[in-house]
């Protein structure tokens, strides 16, 4: 996986066009509530501009990402429970590293390729088993 362009041969993902609420089960355990202003989308520099994983770690909220949002690992596994249908469908390259995650579900999405357009309300949590191993790392 070195050098390579994980976005190579995917489509740009527009961001989102209209204000929604992203809540979030942080790998803390911790819910956030986050109205995302699509004016203002913030900018961590990790994952896809607008993605989950972008918005969450501009908010200050805990998601793995051991790749920094490159499509590389699935660390940032997250299972979108609702507004998945507003969100950009996965590229090939995130079907294949969601197929090497831990407790894949249909729900299952990586939080940095996962582009919500604001159509919808969404609700992202870091897998439980992924939360527990969190919390036994770091206290
Ligand atoms: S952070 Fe590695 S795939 Fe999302």
């Amino acid at each position: 996986m070195g050098g390579r362009n994980p976005f190579l041969g995917t489509p740009d993902v527009p961001p989102p066009t209209q204000p929604y609420r992203l809540v979030i089960v942080a790998a803390d355990g911790r819910e956030h509530t986050i109205d995302v202003d699509p004016a203002r989308v913030p900018c961590s520099g990790h994952g896809r501009p607008g993605s989950i994983l972008d918005i969450a770690l501009a908010h200050g909220v805990a998601i793995d990402h051991a790749c920094g949002g490159v499509c590389a690992c699935a660390t940032c596994h997250v299972l979108v429970r609702t507004g998945g249908g507003s969100c950009n469908p996965p590229s090939d390259e995130e079907e294949d590293q969601l197929d090497e995650a831990p407790g894949l579900t249909p729900h299952s999405r990586l939080a940095c390729q996962c582009v919500p357009s604001g159509a919808a309300d969404v609700r992202a949590e870091v897998p439980a088993w992924n939360r527990n191993a969190v919390r036994e790392g770091h206290g």
